[in-house]
């Protein structure tokens, strides 16, 4: 009876590959991608959006509580999964419950109460706490139960990488490694779902189409552990049903469009940070050329961008996604120089004069459309506008186009260049250290040389919307930094020698600037905080109290 099966846990699995825990057979397809088990990036977010309705996160005393809530649960319906994870130096405990189906999430909602004394707004959402038992609960034979556990603290992960990028054959592996080791695991992109379709439930009373699209790094295949979550809210769906003659009475929108949408954010903001359990720290960024909210939902330990003008982000992230399942190289190199500009201070996480991590991804993508072999590693994007078929066609809001193939399976030409990643990072670093920023612009639509239509430091032209230019933020002084970085980079990377201290990836990224690498790793959401995992299975007793400390909301 005591014998629980836990699935796959090993030391330290952490910053294991997302999905790797999954029970979704479509999305274990994700982690072993070749052609036939491509999904395409919209099907894959209605997988993960569906996955989280179908889900709760729920607020325990400890790990242990587990067997408790499992139980609990099962009296509802069938549960698929469960995840542990913790928030914060002084853990507060958390597992997101996955149910077979969203009946049983509903009848959940349907039979869960408010806190005790009327205190706190009767709001209710996927968030939950587990409360103790009046009658010391009887546990049903519970050996289907299983919990995924990841465990290792940030100390041993920082001391993981070392030794993993030390104990490397070459810089090639070094940099497979840094990614496995660091990109946003399974846990981290339910996590991010799930906070999601809070702020979508909680409006879907008076829009009842709504829905809020996460996109950025935390579905575009290019983030990390801790990476913060883009949203683009939209109110409405596409759908019509054109012959209809009932139609609804509308408020008329009589102000300028970008006005109207300023004041309709900000009655969101209020909405996030007066009702939405967990939600704090809501900051209004209405005059930006796209408009967001900012909030921490501290029970995921999510930071979120909201915004709510246009699909461009959500379109962009396909294209960054597709770029990045066209080749295996694509990602582990961008994971790397990210690192490598955030370990030198090129990119900063605060807004600024300095190149932004979706800046740098570009000019990554436009290093390999166009590398100096001259045999491309990915495409470029009119080469997938060619190929766009009729599922493919897709428009912003103000009209402009924005179709190309999103099923890369059809995609025929297949890259001749076989460099080593090795190769292709130190081409990087020789590449735009050389490159002539005074003059052209970088452009990903085509390979040709484009020159610069204004006198923008740096002119990265934004792919989808092509009159736009993505770096328009950075100052002469940063690209001048940012070259001689480069520079240094190369030098220091070709003239160390192999396992000498601090060789490859280290050499790069050594010294205190090795500590900033991982700063943010160990000051986020421990999806996956030391736990004692032999305590789980020794102890046995009821430990499903009241969390002793709630996760204050704002
Ligand atoms: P991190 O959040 O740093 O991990 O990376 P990210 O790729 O998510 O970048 P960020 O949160 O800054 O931006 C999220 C998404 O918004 C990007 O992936 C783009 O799709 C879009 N985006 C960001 N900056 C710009 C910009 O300057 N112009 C345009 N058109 N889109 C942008
Ligand atoms: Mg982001």
């Amino acid at each position: 009876r005591r014998k629980l099966f836990i699935p796959q846990i090993r030391k330290f699995s952490k910053y294991k590959s997302a999905c790797h825990y999954s029970t979704n057979e479509n999305l274990n397809k994700i982690s072993t991608k070749t052609a036939e088990n491509f999904i395409p990036f919209l099907q894959r977010i209605d997988i993960r959006r569906t996955e989280a309705r179908r889900s709760i996160i729920v607020q325990v005393q400890s790990a242990k509580s587990y067997k408790e809530l499992w139980s609990y649960c099962s009296t509802f319906g069938a549960i698929k999964s469960m995840f542990h994870y913790s928030v914060g130096i002084d853990p507060s405990h958390f597992i997101i419950v996955e149910f077979e189906n969203e009946s049983i999430v509903s009848s959940i909602m349907n039979s869960s109460n408010y806190s005790e004394g009327g205190s706190g707004m009767p709001t209710q959402s996927n968030f939950m706490w587990f409360k103790a038992a009046n009658n010391k609960l009887k546990l049903k034979d519970n050996k289907n139960a299983n919990l995924s556990v990841e465990f290792g603290t940030d100390i041993q992960l920082e001391e993981e990488i070392k030794v993993a990028l030390g104990n490397s054959e070459n810089v090639s592996e070094q940099i497979r490694k840094l990614h496995e080791l660091t990109r946003l695991n399974d846990v981290g992109v339910r996590l991010r779902f799930l906070t999601a379709l809070q702020i979508e439930n909680a409006i879907t009373g008076m829009f009842p189409h709504a829905t809020a699209y996460p996109f950025g790094s935390s579905v575009n295949g290019y983030g990390k552990t801790g990476c913060d979550l883009d949203l683009f809210l939209k109110l409405s769906n596409d759908k019509r049903h054109d012959n209809g003659r009932l139609v609804f009475h509308c408020k008329p929108l009589n102000s300028s469009e970008r006005s109207t949408t300023q004041r309709h954010m900000e009655v969101i903001g209020d909405l996030i940070h007066l009702f939405l359990p967990g939600c704090g720290h809501v900051r209004r960024i209405l005059q930006a050329r796209v408009p967001i909210i900012k909030y921490h939902q501290q029970l995921t330990d999510v930071e979120c961008d909201v915004s709510m003008s246009n699909m461009s982000g959500v379109h962009m992230s396909d294209f960054l996604y597709i770029m990045g399942e066209l080749d295996d190289r694509v990602r582990p190199l961008v994971f790397t120089i990210r690192n490598w500009a955030k370990t030198v201070g090129i990119t900063n996480s605060a807004p600024g004069r300095w190149i932004t991590n979706f800046s740098l991804t570009l000019l990554v993508l436009a290093f390999l459309q166009n590398p100096p072999s001259g045999k491309p590693v990915i495409p470029t994007l009119n080469k997938l506008e060619e190929q766009a078929g009729k599922s493919d066609k897709f428009a912003l809001e103000d009209g402009t186009d924005v179709s190309f193939l999103r099923d890369i399976t059809k995609y025929k030409q297949k890259t001749k260049n076989t460099d080593s990643l090795e190769r292709l990072l130190m081409e990087f670093f020789v590449y735009y250290s050389q490159f002539d920023f005074d003059n052209k612009a970088i452009c990903l639509n085509d390979t040709v040389a484009i020159a610069k239509p204004e006198h923008s430091a740096m002119y990265i032209i934004n792919p989808l919307e092509r009159g736009l230019n993505v770096s328009k933020n950075v100052s002469f002084e940063e690209v001048l930094r940012f070259k001689n970085e480069l520079k240094n980079a190369a030098w220091i990377l070709e003239s160390k020698e192999p396992k000498t201290a601090n060789w490859g990836l280290l050499s790069i990224m050594q010294g205190p600037k090795v500590v900033n690498m991982f700063q943010k790793l160990s000051t986020r959401t421990k999806p996956s905080r030391l736990v004692e995992i032999k305590s789980i299975f020794d102890d046995n007793e009821n430990e499903s109290k009241s969390p002793e400390k709630k996760v204050k909301s704002d």
